[in-house]
């Protein structure tokens, strides 16, 4: 009996040698100490075994059981922690792979107008201010010299949410906001959104604008249309020209209308520019005394000037899109082509 028990133990550590993976070893427990495994029909046989003999035999049995356990529970450690780090190794992740899916996002083209504009005025010292998108009639019109009973007030069919407010038909109400109160010298741009009744190829009743102020003393006309060329040729090209046209707005006197040599064909005329070789690009003026002394500046002592542009319009000219509702229609197959 010992014999064999020994013989047990030489080939539990000859096959434990042979063992190479999990499989292996589960089979190698079930052949030794698995319920019908040697071990269990050596410790059958200790019936036959003479009763002086049986404790000595199986503390025997015991040690190899011992031994048998001992070696599989090294080897299963091991051998879990080889496959483990296997499948780390096989599961390496390559960062500088490219992805198949997603798609990149871009600024939106009004956005980069917008961002042109800023930088440019930046640049020119401009600080950038923002205003309420819901806004009350008195820095919408009447602070910006455009009374109840004004006429002006028809050029710009307004949502109203009371009597008294509003959607901001212009970002000019963020200078009557910023006129009364700050004290000059003031040098804003502020760029938004405004609203109006309008709804058309080239009107949406959700359009953007980028209105600019400067006051202080002895502001004039020249430093106006000197801002403005310098401004111009920043976004445009130095070889870009301007052409001031007389025109009225309430908040400014005297009044302009700037238009600029086209950007497609230089100035020898296109379908753009309707073959004139100019387009609109903006309305300007010294601010109406009236609107200075009404928001507390007194125009005795200070003067200023004004520009506001649409943004939309801008955009449309800079990416030649053909209609100005498709820059809020979010149609990926359009915003792919202007990116
Ligand atoms: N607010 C005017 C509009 O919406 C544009 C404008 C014209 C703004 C002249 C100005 C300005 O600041 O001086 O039509």
């Amino acid at each position: 009996m010992e014999e064999k028990i020994k013989e047990l133990k030489e080939l539990a550590k000859q096959e434990i040698e042979k063992v190479t993976n999990l499989e292996e070893l589960n089979n190698y427990r079930l052949k030794f100490s698995g319920k019908q495994g040697l071990l269990t029909e050596i410790m059958r046989g200790m019936r036959e075994v003479a009763q002086e003999k049986r404790a000595a035999v199986g503390a025997l049995v015991n040690e190899v059981r011992t031994f048998v356990e001992g070696v599989i529970k090294n080897l299963e450690e091991k051998l879990n922690e080889k496959k483990l780090n296997e499948k780390l190794s096989n599961e390496k992740i390559d960062i500088t792979e490219p992805s198949k899916e997603g798609e990149y996002g871009a600024i939106h083209p009004l956005y980069k107008t917008f961002n042109k504009l800023i930088d440019a005025c930046v640049e020119l010292g401009f600080e950038v201010v923002t205003g309420p998108e819901v806004e009350v009639d008195k820095y919408n019109f009447e602070k910006l010299n455009v009374p109840k009973d004004h006429p002006a007030r028809d050029m710009q069919d307004t949502f109203y949410i009371t009597d008294d407010i509003l959607l901001r038909t212009q970002t000019s109400s963020v200078q009557a906001r910023v006129m009364e109160n700050r004290k000059p010298p003031i040098k804003i741009v502020s760029p938004g959104r405004t609203y109006r009744v309008d709804n058309d190829a080239t009107h949406s009743p959700v359009f953007h604008q980028f209105e600019g102020l400067v006051v202080d003393k002895n502001v004039s006309m020249l430093d106006l249309k000197m801002t403005l060329n310098k401004l111009i040729k920043i976004l445009f090209g130095e070889n870009t020209e301007t052409r001031f046209r007389p025109s009225f707005f309430p908040f400014t006197e005297p009044s302009v209308e700037v238009d600029v040599t086209c950007p497609y064909c230089g100035g020898t005329g296109c379908n753009l520019c309707k073959h004139t070789g100019f387009i609109e690009l903006l309305g300007a003026g010294m601010v109406n005394p009236k609107v200075l002394d009404g928001c507390g500046i007194d125009s005795k002592v200070y003067s200023g000037f004004a520009f506001g542009q649409g943004v939309d319009r801008l955009c449309m000219v800079m990416d030649k899109i053909p209609d100005m509702r498709m820059l809020f229609e979010s149609d990926m197959r359009f915003l792919n082509q202007v990116k």
